[in-house]
């Protein structure tokens, strides 16, 4: 269920809801909010703090329950570390403790005056917006694959107000635009590759479609992509019983003459290897290998949502990637819609093969303004760069510094890596135009180098994004990274525009 969000121009004291959720700094520093609580009860806070009770530190949170002298039920004090060095990121990662503390308590409805506390080079429809991003990621349960349990009698959390006025407004509106994308992007990466197939991935598009006016999609098969020469991307496919489809999405927000943006991402649905078939520990992680595709088609949900004025095409490529008889193997020469001849040396470098048709493919039928990928491509991104940032890659010093500060803006980060010549010899075949694998070193960059050999002339930059599409581990999941960066680039776009 979605949270519903709210903004509320109250007093804490007086409101009429199930929790009141106030914050208070390391050494007994009030907010505003907290402060009127305190004086209203008589002191319930600044006792509790004496005491020891209540500390302050970041995340930590105590409840106080139907104090005298206010209308709530119940106080939740959050802690929030120390005052001094109060960041953005430390906002977030309070709100997101926030709601799981909320989700704890048999409250339906709780407002938040959180967003009310000062955060350096912030303003007020960022914090609603963070806030409220914060809280629904904190909320989203996965359920579709569990035995459906009985509806719990316990009141469950539903609807969080935020402490805020009318400039807040626009925060709140993006917030439950970019939620609702970002769930999508969740929810199908999250789903076994049994039921999240190529062809399912093409359904939920085309699904997504239907009924919306300035919204279209086409589903090209492997019937329809051979006639064109997908050769590349027909290759890595052609070892699974699931057919692979070239999914795409337009979205006419803007003038009709305008080229679009357009965001391409990799939907491998299941990533075994192939041939060069990967070791078993972990193999479960690679249903995620759609990431990018998700990725992309939350941003594309998103930016309908909020009608953006401007045109934008999503292109999703998505195969599945398996062992068999009819498998490509290592040592294949393919011929790419490029053009461009292939030799396989890996069969596990498959992202890049399916990339690089559907970049040559959105080029010549969009000719976007500028092109973004996005694809869990490889693991030595995650060596680089952990779980915590997307690697940038671009020959466009411009675009490059976009995608990071939109990535700044929203902390869903990226890092930029360089796409430097230097690198492109790693990629020399004696068989064919190019490599798909660039040897032991600087892994992310030579994956991200091959794709530029499909995207010259484009204002084309790729997002690897292996590390941060998921949360690691037996229940890790997915995070909707990087809707949030892509959304907020397309919002700055729209904005420079104007
Ligand atoms: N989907 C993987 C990349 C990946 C691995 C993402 C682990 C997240 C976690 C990709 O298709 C892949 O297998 N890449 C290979 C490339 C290599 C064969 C050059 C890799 O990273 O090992
Ligand atoms: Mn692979
Ligand atoms: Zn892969």
């Amino acid at each position: 269920m979605t949270l519903q969000f709210s903004l509320d121009a109250a007093a804490p004291e007086t409101v009429d809801t199930a929790c009141v959720v106030v914050g208070v700094y390391e050494q007994g520093m009030l907010t505003s909010a907290a402060a009127r609580v305190d004086s209203a009860t008589g002191g319930a806070i600044k006792r509790q703090i004496e005491s020891g009770d209540i500390t302050g530190k970041t995340g930590s949170s105590t409840l106080l329950y139907a104090p005298a002298g206010v209308t709530t039920k119940r106080v939740l004090v959050v802690g929030l570390g120390a005052q001094k060095s109060f960041d953005a990121a430390r906002f977030h990662k309070v709100n997101i403790e926030t709601t799981r503390a909320l989700g704890r308590l048999p409250v339906a409805d709780a407002i938040s005056w959180l967003t009310e506390i000062e955060v350096p080079g912030r303003d007020s429809a960022w914090r609603v917006r963070t806030a409220a991003l914060a809280a629904d990621h904190a909320a989203y349960r996965y359920t579709a694959t569990f035995k459906p349990r009985d509806k719990s009698t316990q009141p469950e959390l539903a609807t969080i107000g935020f402490a805020g006025g009318i400039d807040a407004q626009g925060g709140l509106d993006q917030a439950r635009a970019i939620a609702e994308g970002v769930r999508f992007t969740r929810e199908l990466a999250n789903l076994p590759p049994n039921i999240c197939n190529p062809a399912y991935i093409a359904e939920q598009a085309l699904a997504f479609a239907e009924g919306k006016d300035k919204v279209s999609c086409t589903v090209l098969d492997h019937v329809e992509m051979e006639k064109l020469g997908f050769g590349s991307l027909l290759a890595v496919a052609r070892g699974s019983v699931n057919k692979p489809r070239l999914v795409a999405l337009n979205y006419q927000g803007g003038a009709e003459g305008d080229k679009p943006y357009a965001l391409v991402g990799k939907g491998v649905t299941f990533d075994s290897g192939g041939i060069s078939l990967k070791p078993g520990a972990g193999m479960e992680e690679m249903k995620f290998d759609m990431g990018g595709a998700a990725g992309v088609l939350g941003a594309f949900v998103a930016a309908v949502k909020l009608g953006l004025k401007l045109n934008l095409v999503c292109v999703v490529p998505t195969v599945e990637n398996m062992p068999d008889g009819d498998s490509y193997r290592p040592s294949d020469v393919l011929t790419s819609l490029s053009g461009l001849t292939i030799e396989v040396l890996n069969t596990d470098a498959e992202g890049r093969l399916i990339l690089c048709d559907a970049l040559t493919w959105t080029a010549q039928t969009f000719k976007p303004q500028a092109m973004i990928d996005a694809a869990t491509l490889t693991g030595a991104c995650v060596v680089a760069l952990g779980k915590h940032a997307s690697a940038v890659m671009s020959k466009h010093d411009d675009l490059a510094a976009e995608l990071l500060a939109a990535g700044e803006e929203t902390l869903d980060r990226a890092w930029r890596l360089p796409l430097w010549d230097d690198y492109q010899s790693q990629l020399d075949s004696g068989f064919a135009d190019v490599a798909n694998i660039g040897g032991k070193t600087a892994g992310a960059i030579t994956a991200g180098c091959f794709l530029s050999r499909f995207t010259e002339g484009q204002r084309w930059a790729h997002l690897d994004i292996a590390g941060t599409a998921w949360e690691e581990g037996r229940k890790g999941l997915a995070t909707g990274r990087p809707v949030p960066l892509l959304v907020q680039w397309l919002l700055d776009r729209c904005e420079s525009e104007k």
